[in-house]
């Protein structure tokens, strides 16, 4: 059995359902993030684990046990806000030690336990240090050990890092992935930054409206989204409707004057074709033919639109001297199927 199953939770505030039949089930050791939208329910999700939120449907489950019934306090969850929280009065020693001490741990295991948790963030020099005269990020790593030290069996994450400016954010990035690799604790990460998401999590959680979309490690969920919101969300993409039918060898869809393998089982009628701009390439034939509006340079690579009898594509290519279409030529377009993802039409929207 998994170590943390979430099944079916649910919170509604008022006529607005927050956060609406999420289940999902993460393995022990595991880094997962919540990623999507302001408002999509991230947060009211982590708040129902930690128990400062009560769920109205669904069930918590914790290695075996049912966590919803259990005291927030008796939980044993390690927590890290946004805002650091920490006690401006105490030192960052005194502020990792205070989950111990509430916990009635000796005096020396503390001592031992505290330098334990500096040492792991990379902070053994700053026990005395009070919060007011650290930084951003370092005030961060005071959290994290304050949560760490107490060894929970799951650490609960709501965007830890936004309040660091975008170098210090991808130190901390890297940082709390090697923290998480050498302790080994089950971490929920909330983020609506998808790089950030992408970079950390063993898998991610696409949510939206209250809704889990997609559960996949992130090169799956970037190649191959579940509907055009995750596509959309995770990076650009061009969607191009067509439509899903039988061909002589198996489902197809078909995109104006261009037909394309459809791998799964999917049900004939209106569909979308999900490509990501820097999978597209220059075919000679058996591809999507069209006329390039504009070629801009960027340095590392070129970016083209390209008209179709489906719409406008976004195309990306190296800039490596190899040679591309000028302006208003007339182009075919292709890419590999294993490149791109099929949906149904419906789905477009989730
Ligand atoms: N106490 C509350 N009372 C009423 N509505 C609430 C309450 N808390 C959250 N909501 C609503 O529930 C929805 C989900 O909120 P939540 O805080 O979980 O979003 P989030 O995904 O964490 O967003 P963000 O990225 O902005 O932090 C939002 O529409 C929010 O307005
Ligand atoms: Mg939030």
């Amino acid at each position: 059995m998994a170590y943390l199953v979430l099944d079916q939770l649910t919170k509604r505030f008022g006529n607005w359902t927050a956060v609406d039949n999420v289940s999902l089930t993460v393995e022990k050791g595991e880094l997962i993030s919540l990623l999507g939208p302001s408002g999509c329910g991230k947060t009211t999700t982590l708040q129902m684990i930690a128990g400062f939120l009560d769920a109205d449907g669904g069930r918590v489950m914790l290695d075996g046990q049912d966590l919803l019934a259990k005291k927030p306090n008796e939980r044993g969850l390690g927590i890290v806000f946004q805002s650091y929280a920490l006690f401006p009065h105490m030192t960052a020693a005194e502020n990792v030690a205070f989950g111990l001490e509430m916990r009635r741990i000796a005096r020396a295991d503390r001592d031992r336990m505290v330098a334990d948790a500096l040492k792991l963030v990379g902070l053994e020099q700053y026990g005395d240090r009070h919060p007011r005269r650290m930084s951003g990020g370092q005030q961060q790593r005071v959290a994290l050990a304050r949560a760490l030290v107490i060894k929970p069996s799951l650490l609960l994450l709501d965007e830890p890092l936004s309040n660091l400016d975008a170098k210090m954010r991808e130190e901390m990035q890297i940082e709390l992935r090697r923290i998480q690799r050498t302790v080994g604790t089950t971490m929920i990460l909330v983020t609506h930054d998808q790089s950030e998401a992408m970079a950390l999590s063993d898998r991610v959680v696409v949510m939206n409206k209250g809704r889990i979309q997609q559960v996949a490690t992130p090169q799956e969920a970037y190649d191959h989204p579940a509907n055009a919101f995750v596509a959309n969300f995770l990076g650009r993409t061009n969607l191009l409707p067509g439509m899903v039918g039988g061909g002589a060898g198996g489902t197809v869809i078909t995109v104006a004057d261009s037909v394309w393998p459809v791998a799964q089982p999917m049900a004939a009628g209106p569909g979308a074709l999900a490509v990501r701009p820097e999978k597209i390439g220059f075919v000679d034939a058996g591809g999507l033919s069209g006329t390039v509006l504009a070629r801009v340079f960027q340095g590392t690579q070129w970016l083209f639109e390209i008209e179709t009898a489906a719409g406008r594509l976004m195309v990306i290519r190296q800039h490596d001297g190899s040679p591309l279409p000028a302006e208003r030529e007339r182009v075919m377009v292709g890419w590999r199927t294993d490149d791109m993802a099929v949906m149904p039409a419906d789905r477009e929207a989730a």
